[in-house]
């Protein structure tokens, strides 16, 4: 009897103590990526209701805040978000006013089968036709400086490092003239998960960033309102926004999995695909690896689109010291080849989200040449056979097209876009590959 007191009461303390414990910098992480407005706003609150007079409709759709998501490509917040879809965020506008702007999970979050997922890059955005459509919606000039995506899906997040750090110094301060550190809007940059993080030592698509730097995923904050001051605040907070990042995992795939055709398609992994994308399993082994232009082959824009000016800015700024550590850009050579965890759900494929299935993937002579896709997220418009977003093949687009219906085009001959290269699974069979893409499945 006195023992089991004895152990209620430790039980009983134990408790208490673990309520009163700190947060841990991940749940901190956590909270400031879905609470925390770390820019000002860009439009009025008024701007989200008053959009669809851009849609081309004669009165407001009906259960609009679905009709506003698969306009614009974003996805239900997993989270309390006011309303808002994910990656739109309340914030600060005029002096004592509200209103509304953008977060990271704009690009960085993602939905399949339904279910909003923190970290999967977001493969149906328009960002270009939101920031347009906001904007006038808000009373403001609608010209966009440059393009913000070219193709839906994809975006253009490079190019506004390269403008936005123009208008700024070393230290950051705000400069009225911009300098010219080669702006190209032509990268059509698909948008990595995050979890995939916690692997690599160097990151973005080319491998030039160090995979640890706080400041580098800072830049977004380059608002034109937002202050050194401003930045040197909230590094704590994007210091615990980073463990975050690096505490996710990749979803599982929810569907069936043929295991015994799997085991045969691991066996084909380590034949021909081991070597640059690592191994998975109980011992898993990443080896960073960054595949010359050459040999890769798949499109050079968004390696060439960010040159020396902006690497040299970069590299002298304040984005790039880090403690007493230094965290330059250090130019590469061509792609990095990406962990594939998760990789089932992170369609489409390659830097330039240019292949719409891993089966097309693992053959460079079948991938589609100008194609499109529902945009939508769920089971239906999902492909568990070649696994990734199920498409079709569109004829060239008419010359009165709208640029947003010409944004759902996905057209290989245009800059940025070529789907060549990365040959590594054409001389399989049929056979090898169907196994292959079910071992895919499983990491
Ligand atoms: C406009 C869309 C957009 C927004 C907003 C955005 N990102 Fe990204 N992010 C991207 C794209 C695109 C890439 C890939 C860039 C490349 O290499 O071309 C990327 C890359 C990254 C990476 C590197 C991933 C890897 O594995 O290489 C991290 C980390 C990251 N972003 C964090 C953030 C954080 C944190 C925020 C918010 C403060 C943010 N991003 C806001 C589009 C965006
Ligand atoms: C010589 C190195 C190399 C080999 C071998 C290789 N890959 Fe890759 N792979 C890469 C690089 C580099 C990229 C990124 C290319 C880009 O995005 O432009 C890539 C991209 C991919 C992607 C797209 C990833 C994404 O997130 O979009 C998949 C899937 C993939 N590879 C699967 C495979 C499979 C399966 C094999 C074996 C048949 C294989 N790769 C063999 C280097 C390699």
């Amino acid at each position: 009897m006195k023992r089991s007191i004895f152990a209620c009461l430790t039980l009983i303390i134990a408790c208490s103590f673990a309520v009163s414990v700190e947060p841990t910098a991940i749940e901190r992480g956590k909270r400031s990526l879905e609470q925390k407005a770390f820019i000002p706003a860009f439009w009025p609150k008024s701007a989200y209701d008053l959009a669809w007079k851009r849609w081309g409709v004669a009165e407001k759709p009906k259960n609009y805040h679905v009709a506003f998501r698969e306009r614009y490509g974003l996805h239900d917040a997993p989270y309390p978000n006011d309303g808002l879809p994910m990656g739109l965020r309340t914030a600060p506008y005029l002096p004592f006013t509200k209103g509304i702007g953008i977060d990271c999970l704009a690009c960085h979050g993602g939905s399949i089968a339904g279910k909003g997922i923190v970290g999967l890059g977001n493969s149906t955005l328009d960002v270009h036709a939101l920031f347009e459509d906001m904007a006038a919606a808000g009373n403001m000039p609608v010209n966009l400086p440059f393009h913000f995506s070219n193709v839906r899906g994809t975006n253009e997040a490079g190019a506004f490092s390269v403008y936005l750090l123009g208008y700024r110094d070393a230290d950051l301060n705000p400069t009225a003239n911009m300098r010219d550190l080669g702006l190209h809007d032509d990268s059509c940059e698909d948008v990595p998960a995050w979890w995939l993080l916690k692997k690599k030592s160097t990151m973005y698509h080319v491998g030039a960033t160090d995979a640890r730097s706080v400041r580098s995923i800072m830049q977004f904050m380059m608002h034109p309102l937002t202050l050194p001051a401003d930045f040197a605040k909230a590094e704590p907070a994007f210091r615990d926004i980073q463990q975050y990042i690096l505490s996710l995992e990749a979803p599982k795939y929810p569907y069936a999995i043929d295991a015994k055709l799997a085991d045969n398609g691991r066996a084909i992994f380590h034949e021909n695909c081991a070597k640059c994308h690592g191994t998975y399993g109980d011992q898993p082994k990443y080896p960073n690896k960054i595949i010359p232009l050459d040999e890769i082959g798949t499109d050079r824009k968004r390696f060439d689109n960010i040159g020396t000016a902006f690497g040299e800015a970069y590299s002298t700024s304040w984005f790039a010291k880090e403690g007493d550590k230094v965290m330059p850009i250090k130019p590469t050579v061509g792609y990095q080849a990406p962990p594939l965890d998760g990789i089932w759900a992170t369609a489409p494929y390659f830097h330039n989200g240019s292949s719409p299935t891993l089966k097309s993937v693992l053959n460079s002579k079948d991938r589609p040449k100008r194609f499109t896709r529902s945009f939508g997220t769920s089971e239906a418009d999902y492909d568990k056979r070649n696994v990734g977003w199920i498409f079709q093949n569109a004829p060239a687009p008419a010359p009165d097209l709208s640029p947003f219906e010409k944004r759902k085009i996905y057209d290989t001959s245009l800059p940025g876009r070529g789907n060549g290269g990365h040959t590594y699974g054409d001389d399989l069979s049929d056979a090898e590959r169907t196994a292959l893409i079910e071992y895919l499945k499983t990491l």
